[in-house]
């Protein structure tokens, strides 16, 4: 397992970025590992720092096998979304659970009613990938008054005392590896520096994208700082590169607002930073609207339109975060949970309430150079990687 740094994410705590990014340097390395991410060694945004690794814990009380457990999840503005769906339904199947998944698609009073009626159904643990994860205090309030476990999926449910665990992938780590792989790209293919880049980040009620951002900005910032990189727009703090609802339209919008208005004469594009695959998509085609080259463009998610323009070198970058891995390891704590065993956790996240024991895995970096190896055997995205003529011409 490679050695490095994870972050104690501190959400809403601006004044905090500085502890956040303290532990918040581990450098790619871009080759594949499914490993959990290691111990967070990073300060937390509260005066009793916590550094160390979780214990072993049981979390409630057992329960009958076969009971049903509720999952809530968010808009599907990503196809890992749709596939978690898919594989809680099966994964809970196979270990013998009833599950009852839902999309909140129109939003948080949707996710509150859906989570309301899950607990008045008698769930028995419930999981939550959250459309806002800071307005769900008087839901998960009320599931801890039912006795119910809750576990945060993929996004921290923030400032609230009544969540139990975090699974996840490291998104500080995520942060880290685009902003590096921006550097590393432009070096590659646009030439002598100074570069044009500008600045996309996530929907501001997600919680992940502030370390996706802040994380990303720790590497970018310094360059921009010296000179390296430019910034035409201006535009660089985490409000103004926002993309509210992580819909690819408002980025595609934003981009052409960006390209007519600082882009023309001349100027050329070098460089985006996009913090997943469908903004990724919509900024290149935006850029080619606008007549000018492929810049360098990041991503995340490895969704099969990305793999394959990763594959015909367009965009430059994803990050993969299989979710057969996340929602595995969702449902084995489910069952420990079920039988009254200790759960395994690898980190501490803290939720602005507290430090949450955490379960964080470890992305895998994605670009032309490993796309046909890099990805886990028999994962959608291996097998779409595989089907392109770029992996077939590689053998
Ligand atoms: C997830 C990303 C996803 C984004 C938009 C984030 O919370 O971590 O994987 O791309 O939401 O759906």
């Amino acid at each position: 397992m490679k050695s490095k740094k994870t972050v104690t994410a501190l959400f809403g705590l601006g004044a905090a970025c500085a502890l956040l990014l303290a532990g918040c340097s581990s450098s790619p390395s871009g080759s594949a590992s499914t490993t959990p991410a290691s111990t967070p060694t990073s300060a937390t945004s509260t005066p009793s720092a916590s550094s160390s690794t979780p214990p072993p814990a049981t979390i409630g009380t057992p329960f009958a096998a076969g009971a049903t457990i509720g999952i809530s999840l968010p808009q599907k503005t990503s196809t890992n979304w749709v596939q978690a769906g898919q594989y809680f339904t099966t994964g809970f199947q196979a270990a013998g659970f009833q599950s009852v998944v839902e999309f909140a698609d129109s939003g948080v009073t949707e996710q509150q009613q859906q989570i309301e009626a899950m607990i008045q159904q008698g769930v028995k643990v419930l999981v939550i990938g959250a459309v806002d994860g800071s307005q769900l205090g008087t839901q998960l309030a009320d599931a801890k008054s039912a006795g119910i476990p809750v576990i945060a999926y993929d996004r921290m449910l923030t400032n609230t005392p009544d969540i139990d665990a975090y699974v996840s992938f490291d998104n500080c780590q995520i942060g880290n590896m685009q902003g590096q792989a921006l550097l590393r790209g432009l070096a590659a293919s646009q030439g002598s520096s100074p570069w044009n880049i500008e600045v996309f980040s996530g929907s501001p009620d997600d919680s992940n994208s502030t370390p996706f951002y802040q994380c990303a900005m720790q590497v970018l910032q310094p360059k921009i700082d010296d000179g390296t990189l430019k910034v035409p727009s201006g535009q660089t703090s985490q409000q103004q590169t926002a993309t509210q609802g992580w819909l690819a339209s408002n980025a595609q919008t934003r981009m052409d607002s960006l390209m007519s208005g600082y882009y023309g004469n001349g100027t050329k594009i070098n460089g985006v930073l996009s913090p997943n695959d469908p903004l990724a998509r919509a900024i290149l085609a935006s850029v080619e609207a606008a007549g000018q080259a492929d810049p360098v463009v990041t991503g995340m998610d490895a969704e099969d339109l990305t793999i394959q323009s990763i594959a015909a070198g367009q965009q430059y970058q994803t990050i993969d975060k299989d979710p057969t891995l996340d929602t595995t390891e969702v449902i084995q704590m489910v069952q420990a949970i079920q039988q009254g065993q200790p759960i395994t956790f690898n980190a501490y996240q803290n939720n602005g309430d507290h430090d949450v024991p955490s379960y964080l895995l470890t992305p895998i970096e994605v670009t032309q150079a490993n796309v046909c190896t890099a990805l886990p055997a028999g994962s959608d995205a291996a097998n779409t990687a595989a089907a392109t003529d770029f992996c077939k011409s590689q053998g």
